[in-house]
């Protein structure tokens, strides 16, 4: 049974990564302009993390959220890294891909007592009375390598059942976790009953592996997808005629993927899309998955994600797509506004 919380998520919410300068800094103004547009928008769903400038993202979203009813809105953070006092660090110098002045350093703790501690401290940084969702963030191989055995160990014999007891409890509405890998999803499904992954870059205009077994595993478990990433974290916004450096997947775009994207820029251009308004409509046709949450770092770009939505998309082009091998044949697709 899914969580009716979760199924009640819109299918649009802020990403709110960018609120802790990841890559470039931007003003505590600028950041409480993004929140404000959204707003205004109508995005009533937030996601953000105590990694997410090592505070700074929950310090502002907090800041640009309390004028507004609690009961209005819906709020995800993560839980698993600890943020501890750094006075060595040279805290002027890019930090995790953040470029933040907060002056702290990452623990992970994915135990019964780090869940709680994170809770607490994420209700504090946030200065908001309740949290909606918590995410349990980056436990995996790809972040934690060889050690993600030892924290997969402090999860089941403890960090779970902090999870469980502050859903149970009525703290919080859900709980899941946010994470680059479905397999580490995969693996979760087994051993405990979660509402929501959120799930980034791994079901996107440019990779669908999840369509088989994992997507279908998630239904059957009851659980929904929050879409991190749909733009793999630039190139499917930008696109590759820009110049400048192209991102995918939070570094330098490898030469076969801006191929790949050149060739879907194409076929945008023969139907007249935007490459973005594709990236943005194509993983909500799947049943699974509830809600896209781009990350934004501008005001201006609320508006432009608006008309992205709403873009007509004819079904000529998911299946010219489909046919060129550029999309999985079995990929539901949004559909066609011929
Ligand atoms: N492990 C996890 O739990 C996890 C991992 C990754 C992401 N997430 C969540 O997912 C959210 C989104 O991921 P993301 O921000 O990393 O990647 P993303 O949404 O795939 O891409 C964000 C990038 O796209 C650009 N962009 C957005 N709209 C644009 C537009 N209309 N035109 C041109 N460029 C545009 C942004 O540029 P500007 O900055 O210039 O606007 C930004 O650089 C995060 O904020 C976070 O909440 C979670």
């Amino acid at each position: 049974m899914v969580a009716a919380f979760v199924g009640s998520l819109p299918s649009l919410g802020l990403g709110c990564a960018s609120l802790g300068n990841l890559y470039r800094p931007i003003t505590r103004d600028e950041a409480l302009a993004i929140v404000d547009a959204a707003w205004d928008a109508g995005m009533r769903y937030f996601d953000t993390a105590p990694y997410y400038g090592l505070g700074l993202s929950e310090r502002r979203l907090g800041d640009a959220l309390r004028k507004q009813k609690r009961a209005d809105y819906m709020l995800s953070t993560k839980v698993g890294r600890l943020l501890d006092p750094d006075t060595a660090t040279d805290i002027a110098a890019e930090r995790h891909g953040f470029v933040t002045a907060m002056p702290f350093k990452v623990r992970y703790d994915y135990s019964y007592d780090g869940v709680m501690r994170s809770y607490e401290a994420s209700l504090h940084r946030l200065g908001l009375a309740r949290i909606d969702i918590l995410l349990v963030h980056d436990i995996g191989v790809v972040t934690h390598g060889a050690d993600n055995q030892r924290y997969l160990a402090d999860l089941w014999n403890g960090g779970y059942r902090a999870l469980d007891e502050l859903r149970s409890s009525g703290a919080i509405s859900a709980i899941g976790l946010g994470v680059n890998e479905w397999q580490a999803c995969a693996d979760a499904m087994e051993k405990g009953r979660w509402d929501c992954f959120l799930l980034a870059g791994r079901y996107t205009l440019l990779e669908q592996e999840p369509l088989y077994g994992f997507l279908p595993q998630c239904e059957a478990h009851g659980a929904k997808i929050i879409l991190g990433g749909a733009y793999n974290s630039g190139i499917l916004a930008t696109g590759t005629r820009r110049g400048g450096e192209l991102h995918y997947n939070y570094g330098p775009a490898p030469q076969s993927i801006i191929d790949r994207v050149t060739r879907i820029e194409e076929i945008c251009d023969a139907h007249n899309v935007a490459l973005a308004a594709a990236a943005l409509q194509f993983p909500l046709a799947h049943s699974v998955v509830q809600c896209v949450i781009p990350g934004l770092g501008e005001a201006r770009r609320v508006r432009q994600t608006e008309q992205l939505m709403s873009q007509a998309i004819p079904s000529a082009f998911w299946q010219q797509l489909k046919q060129e091998g550029l999309l999985d044949i079995e990929a539901p697709v949004p559909a066609g506004r011929d």
